[in-house]
């Protein structure tokens, strides 16, 4: 049996669907600042009840959740996988102090992130939170959040699918899907090499919890967008990741490589590109369309380039195999620690020291080539 009691009443993950849902019977210990508290039971497999005081360490972050702003709070010796997202009635009457600490701290910052939360809203994914106590910048202008690919008018669109596997056992040995496995039972990636991704698809026929199906379930990282001086916003992590973790997929809108090369100049007199060219199948540069998640895009276009960076991309297929129009899917490198910025290298065939000038690059890495290159 899971120890699943041993959290706070209330306490889940940060996923839109996960709305909490708060015990009001706490008692406060209101003249301590900041050791607000409920007193939890916990019953172990040899039912033998122990009592156990939560305490508030902090409110972390705040968004809107099912129309609703709440407040994410964060518990004292616990890890913040068990996290709670409390509406602000809740907050004022049980944790008062923690509630004014946090608004006095956010106080500090003039950014208006109400529109920037709505928007962020629509993942698919868990909540993200957004933390800026670096500037004024608030929700980019002209942005819409998706979260699958859409087509301009010139892009032809992908196929319907022509190959399937007829397994019905899992997709482990044997299957024309897979042929090496891609995935562990856990869902890591196992080879970090340029190989292309086939995950089963709609077609096939094992189930929905076959393992070379990842990608395509979409994001299920708690993630946390912040200001950085000199870079803007940027990804954090808000769990520890393996390596070979899927953490998102880099969608936008799929134009043509000519429009591509358009957009480029413009974005780069405007200072911030968002272009990624669906090139990871060829050589020499060769491609014929690229994402641009400029004006649609999810949490992704807001990974930072790092010249050391913990992520990389790879292109997948799932529904399709042409592979002018692959996917791009980012998975971990490394293992990365919870609060880590989550960071690719835009240009991974650079090399180090050479004197190719592009925008300054302030990725704070050892490895820094001073400049990013697109
Ligand atoms: C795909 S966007 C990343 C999100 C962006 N920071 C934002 O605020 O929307 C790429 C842009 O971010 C900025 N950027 C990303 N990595 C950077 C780095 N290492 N140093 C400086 N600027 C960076 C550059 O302006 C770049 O054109
Ligand atoms: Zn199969
Ligand atoms: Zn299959
Ligand atoms: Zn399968
Ligand atoms: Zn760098």
């Amino acid at each position: 049996m899971t120890r699943g009691a041993a959290k706070p009443r209330g306490a889940g993950r940060g996923t839109n669907s996960g709305a909490p849902s708060h015990s009001n019977s706490g008692r406060q210990q209101a003249e301590q600042p900041f050791s607000e508290s409920i007193d939890g039971e916990i019953k172990d497999d040899t039912a033998v009840s122990v009592k156990r005081t939560y305490e508030v360490e902090a409110v972390v972050s705040d968004a809107i959740l099912e129309g609703r702003q709440r407040f994410e709070v964060r518990w004292k010796g616990f890890g913040i996988e068990h996290n709670t997202w409390l509406t602000k009635d809740d907050m004022e009457e049980q944790y008062p102090q923690a509630l004014a600490k946090y608004l006095k701290a956010q106080g500090k910052s003039k950014a208006d992130l109400s529109e920037f939360h709505r928007l962020l809203s629509h993942t698919n994914g868990p909540v993200i939170p957004i933390v800026n106590t670096v500037d004024e910048a608030g929700c980019p202008d002209n942005f819409t959040y998706i979260n699958q690919n859409i087509y301009s008018d010139e892009v032809p669109r992908p196929c319907t699918p022509m190959f399937w596997c007829e397994c019905t056992n899992g997709c482990c040995d044997g299957c024309e899907c897979t042929k090496e496995r891609n995935y562990d039972n856990r869902g890591l990636l196992l080879s970090m090499g340029d190989e292309r991704i086939v995950e089963c698809g709609p077609l096939c026929k094992c189930g929905d919890d076959c393992v070379n199906r990842v990608v395509q379930k979409g994001r299920k990282v708690v993630l946390e967008l912040r200001r950085y001086p000199h870079k803007g916003w940027g990804v954090v992590t808000k769990q520890h990741l393996k390596k070979g973790t899927f953490v998102a997929e880099y969608v936008g809108e799929v134009i043509t490589s000519d429009e591509a090369e358009n957009r480029g100049f413009k974005d780069k007199a405007q200072g911030q590109t968002y272009l990624f060219d669906l090139d990871q199948e060829f050589v020499n540069d060769i491609c014929d369309f690229s994402i641009d998640a400029k004006t649609h895009g999810n949490i992704s276009r807001f990974f930072n380039h790092s010249c050391g960076p913990n992520m990389r991309t790879r292109s997948i297929y799932v529904e399709h195999r042409d592979p002018r129009l692959h996917r791009l899917a980012i998975f971990a490198t490394r293992d990365i620690k919870a609060g880590e910025e989550l960071t690719i290298d835009y240009s991974p065939s650079a090399v180090e020291g050479e004197s190719v000038k592009g925008d300054p690059c302030h990725c704070g890495s050892s490895k820094c080539r001073k400049f990013m290159y697109f």
